[in-house]
């Protein structure tokens, strides 16, 4: 694990999409989610194979409607399958009673929401802290400090006392990403993080996820916005419950190299106005 989060750390900045040979983290067959609301029947996800090896960065992608939030409700372990079977670290989920949901979630798993979820009226560091409260696994954590850290690894370590009220979206969100961090999770599952935010924004938070990717964790997103998605290091693209693509990201950007240069277009525009 040491070797393989040092190695990825050396792979920083670099935009090429390189083979991930990491074990399999997620492994659905035949991954079917049907709603049963009134007298009609809903099959959000209908037959999904998909395999997630340590160490990648997928995004998701797919009309409204097409079933990416059920997806991800499952791989997180909120929600169960109808049929089909969902493997997470070689564990069958669906097998699984509802606390040993909780507790795989809670040491595993690190959730972003589009609308970051945080709690208002509360400290970033209280924000944060908060899941380690909740943990039964028996860890010996000193959640303060953990906090503390979390928040340092997101860039806020001067934002700890502030309230969400009082941060920027970007700033929230990057609240919301420690929060996923505090337990230490193998993998970060983000629903359209970065649907809330400007572009300029949003790229800024992708620096962020493909830092937590370069340190080996496994991060999966959905997106709308390709712009996004060529963040990432492979695409799956679904419709009607389907996948119906799933390819590598040629081409992939460093969120951080147009985050660089954004600021010195802005440079030059600011520079022209004086002139
Ligand atoms: N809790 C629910 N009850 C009934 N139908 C649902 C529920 N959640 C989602 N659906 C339906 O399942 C399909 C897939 O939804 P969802 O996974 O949210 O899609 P996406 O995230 O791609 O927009 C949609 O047709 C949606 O209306
Ligand atoms: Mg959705």
């Amino acid at each position: 694990m040491t070797t393989l989060r040092a190695s990825r750390a050396a792979d920083r900045g670099i935009a090429s999409v390189s083979t991930d040979a990491g074990d399999v983290v997620i492994r659905t067959t035949g991954l079917t989610r049907v709603y049963a609301t009134g007298r009609t029947e809903v099959r959000a996800l209908d037959g999904v194979d998909v395999s997630v090896r340590e160490g990648e960065f997928v995004a998701v992608m797919g009309a409204s409607g097409s079933g990416k939030s059920t997806l991800m409700n499952i791989l997180g372990c909120l929600d169960k399958p109808t049929a089909g079977s969902y493997e997470l670290d070689g564990i069958r989920v669906e097998e699984l009673d509802k606390n040993a949901l909780a507790e795989i979630r809670n040491q595993r798993i690190g959730f972003v929401f589009q609308s970051f979820n945080l709690l208002a009226r509360t400290a970033a560091i209280d924000n944060v802290e908060l899941p380690l409260l909740y943990d039964r696994s028996g860890r010996k954590i000193d959640s303060r400090k953990a906090a503390a850290e979390a928040l340092e690894r997101v860039g806020l370590a001067d934002r700890m006392d502030h309230e969400p009220s009082e941060m920027s979206g970007g700033e929230q969100q990057r609240v919301a990403i420690a929060r996923a961090l505090v337990g230490q999770p193998s993998l970060i599952l983000a629903d359209e993080p970065t649907g809330n935010l400007d572009s300029r924004t949003s790229v800024d938070v992708m620096t962020l996820f493909q830092d937590l990717n370069d340190q080996g964790i496994t991060v999966i997103i959905v997106t709308h916005e390709p712009e996004i998605a060529r963040y990432c290091k492979r695409i799956i693209r679904m419709r009607d419950g389907r996948v119906i693509v799933d390819e590598p990201v040629r081409d992939r950007r460093c969120a951080r190299d147009d985050l660089e240069r954004l600021a010195y277009l802005d440079e030059q525009n600011v520079a022209e106005v004086a002139v």
